[in-house]
């Protein structure tokens, strides 16, 4: 395959479950515990708020023990030799892409690791619980913050962004994601409309598997940095 000039990545949690972080919708997964409506929407954080704080607290401790694995790890390195462009599109929230290096990075549906004032709008890093004392270090307002974090029936960010990489990119390679949620489920027919090859790296195909030129099933520690390889010289 002649090398493209830029790659446009998007991840999910599949890429993050070899460092021990819980998918969503695998056997066992995150909504097989606890229902989307009472942690994951505007309407549960005003209903309960105290069942949201404590549902993301619980994820930033799990995460204070997640490393990196050796697909986090190739993509930095594809970002690092790759002479054209690489752009990852995350959907995770974890921080995993950048303790591995990750420059050129975006987070759709927010990070895990920061606190939104709903007072003065600022955001800053956060590694702590959110609690009802907790203190916005830019306004000082207190019991005012929330994750920074794309609730189901909120805008994911940097979408202007994103369709300006997808109307450029001529590879696409999603990533550990079972295609369910959009937009980023639409992002493989973006890729394909300006022609884009597409492909798709997971452990078990995708929601969207029949729109990829090409499937490459496995662990994403194995499928990933095998990957990757083929674009290092
Ligand atoms: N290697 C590669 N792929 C894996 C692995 C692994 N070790 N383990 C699981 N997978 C695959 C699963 O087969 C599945 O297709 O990763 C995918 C995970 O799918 P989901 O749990 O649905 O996670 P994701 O697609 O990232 O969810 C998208 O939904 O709940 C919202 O905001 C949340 O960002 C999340 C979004």
């Amino acid at each position: 395959m002649a090398q493209p000039r830029s790659i446009l990545i998007l991840t999910g949690a599949g890429l993050s479950a070899e460092s021990g972080l819980a998918t969503f919708r695998d056997k066992g997964g995150i909504w097989s515990k606890v229902r989307i409506e009472d942690v994951a929407t505007p309407e549960a954080f005003v209903r309960d708020p105290a069942r949201v704080q404590a549902f993301y607290n619980t994820r930033r401790r799990d995460h204070a023990s997640a490393k990196p694995n050796a697909a986090h790890l190739a993509l930095a390195q594809l970002e690092d030799e790759f002479k054209g462009d690489v752009l990852v599109v995350t959907q995770n929230i974890d921080a995993l892409h950048e303790a591995a290096g990750q420059r050129h990075l975006i987070h759709m549906h927010g990070e895990l690791l920061k606190a939104w004032c709903l007072a003065c709008d600022d955001r800053a890093a956060w590694n702590g619980d959110i609690t009802p004392a907790s203190v916005c270090p830019h306004c000082s307002a207190t019991g005012r913050l929330r994750p920074d974090v794309v609730w189901f029936g909120e805008m994911p960010y940097h979408m202007d962004l994103i369709e300006e990489a997808l109307a450029e990119t001529d590879l696409f390679v999603s990533i550990g994601t079972s295609g369910n949620v959009y937009p980023a489920a639409g992002f493989v027919a973006a890729a394909r409309a300006v022609g884009a090859r597409t492909v798709e790296l997971n452990l078990e195909p995708s929601e969207g598997a029949r729109l990829f030129d090409e499937a490459i099933h496995g662990p994403a520690t194995e499928v990933v940095p095998a990957f990757v390889r083929r674009f290092l010289v």
